[in-house]
């Protein structure tokens, strides 16, 4: 593995850098404060070709490597990971999934709008009753010939009102179980298609998460991905890579956090002495350096795997489960060494301490990726 960057991933990451910083950092705990949709500036995020960024450029996309996309990721997440979990879904799930399994005819229709950020795509797998058990759909597509009927219920769905376009994954033949679920292209608008209400967070709150409700929702067959049956390993091959896109969102909300903890060490005076000064704070800060520099070789190595045609499944995975585990673990010591400041919301710590917790949760718990990384394992 080759860790020196290109010149054109150093530019990446500085692109990314100076948006975050300079776009996303002001209104940051506003947004957070009242669960403000970042409209405008994923629009503009969209016109710096960060919402289509390894998509294919004859389809509108950047055409970039993961490893871009994990650094933009990465440095998006330091300062707002409400607008990196979009970016996230947008990229890693809905048009990573589009490009590789849709039509032509999908491509032309969905993919070129989502890739330049015209409409923005969603996610539906999980379900009331269908968390980490995702082969136990309930919502149903049943065949209809040239159509489905799709009713149920999706949960927690990411871009929940914003999306244009929703990827359902759904049951049509219960007797086949896994076998027998299908994805379905869902547009905005359709008949019977109803957004439940926003969703109340702990963390990631200027992301937009809804309940959808599906009422005899009619949906041709041609927006079907993949061949019949497809619809869960699609779900599980998206997933692998989307856990990529959240892993490097974990990492930079630890190295954020870190950042803004060092700064604070080096500027905090106690007992006659900045308080980096203190081996109370200097060993918090060597763990935390340490434990991320980790996380990174994790993350940047499941997306070189990724573009070298490795099996990303396992250090996706991998990468994601120490990743986040690193992040809850550092934004909590970062809120500790700011002491009193660390808990309240201008010092930023304890925004990134919140938002850490769901990249342990989404795109499958820890639990689930210990799943995936010991049947890899003890398979082989
Ligand atoms: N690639 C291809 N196929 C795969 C695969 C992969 N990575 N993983 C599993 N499969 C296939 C299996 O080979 C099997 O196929 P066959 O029977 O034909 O061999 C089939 O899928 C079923 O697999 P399992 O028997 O392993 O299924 P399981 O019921 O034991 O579940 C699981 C496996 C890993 C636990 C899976 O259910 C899972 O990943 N759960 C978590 C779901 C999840 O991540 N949800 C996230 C929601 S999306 C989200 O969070 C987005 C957001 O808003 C940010």
């Amino acid at each position: 593995m080759d860790y020196k960057l290109t010149e054109e991933q150093q530019m990446i990451r500085q692109a990314a850098r100076d948006f975050a910083n300079i776009e996303l950092l002001p209104g940051v705990i506003e947004r957070d404060e009242v669960q403000k949709f970042p409209k405008e500036l994923i629009q503009k995020m969209g016109e710096l070709g960060f919402l289509g960024m390894m998509v294919d450029p004859k389809y509108g996309g950047s055409g970039l490597d993961t490893l871009s996309y994990v650094l933009t990721m990465e440095e998006l997440s330091k300062i707002d990971a409400s607008a990196s979990v979009i970016v996230s879904v947008n990229n890693s799930l809905v048009c990573w999934g589009l490009e590789t399994y849709g039509t032509e005819e999908q491509k032309e229709k969905y993919l070129t709008r989502l890739a330049t950020g015209e409409i923005l795509g969603a996610f539906c797998l999980s379900e009331p009753e269908a968390g980490s058990d995702a082969t136990s759909q309930k919502t149903t597509a049943l065949d209809k010939g040239d159509h489905y009927i799709l009713n149920g219920t999706k949960n927690w769905i990411t871009n929940g009102s914003a999306a244009d376009v929703y990827m359902v994954i759904a049951q049509t033949d219960i007797d086949k179980g896994h076998r027998g679920i299908n994805a379905l292209l869902v547009e905005k608008g359709a008949d019977g298609f109803e957004i439940g209400p926003k969703e109340n967070k702990l963390g990631i709150r200027g992301s937009d998460t809804h309940s959808l409700i599906f009422n005899d929702v009619k949906v041709p067959k041609e927006n079907r991905l993949g061949k019949d049956g497809f619809g869960f390993k699609f779900a599980m091959k998206t997933l692998a890579g989307g856990r990529i896109g959240i892993a490097a969102q974990a990492l930079g909300i630890a190295a954020g956090a870190y950042e803004l903890a060092k700064k604070y060490s080096l500027e905090r005076k106690a007992f006659g002495t900045e308080i980096a000064n203190h081996q109370a704070i200097a060993f918090k800060l060597a763990d935390m350096h340490t434990q991320i520099e980790a996380a990174r070789q994790l993350v940047y190595k499941s997306a070189w795997d990724k573009d070298n045609g490795n099996n990303y499944a396992l250090s996706g995975a991998m990468a994601k489960l120490y990743a986040s585990q690193v992040a809850m673990e550092t934004t909590v010591e970062a809120v500790q060494i700011f002491g009193g400041n660390g808990f309240v919301k201008e010092y930023h710590v304890e925004r990134l301490m919140r938002d850490a917790k769901i990249t342990q949760i989404y795109e499958g718990t820890s639990e689930i990726q210990k799943i995936v990384i010991s049947r890899s394992i003890l398979d082989n």
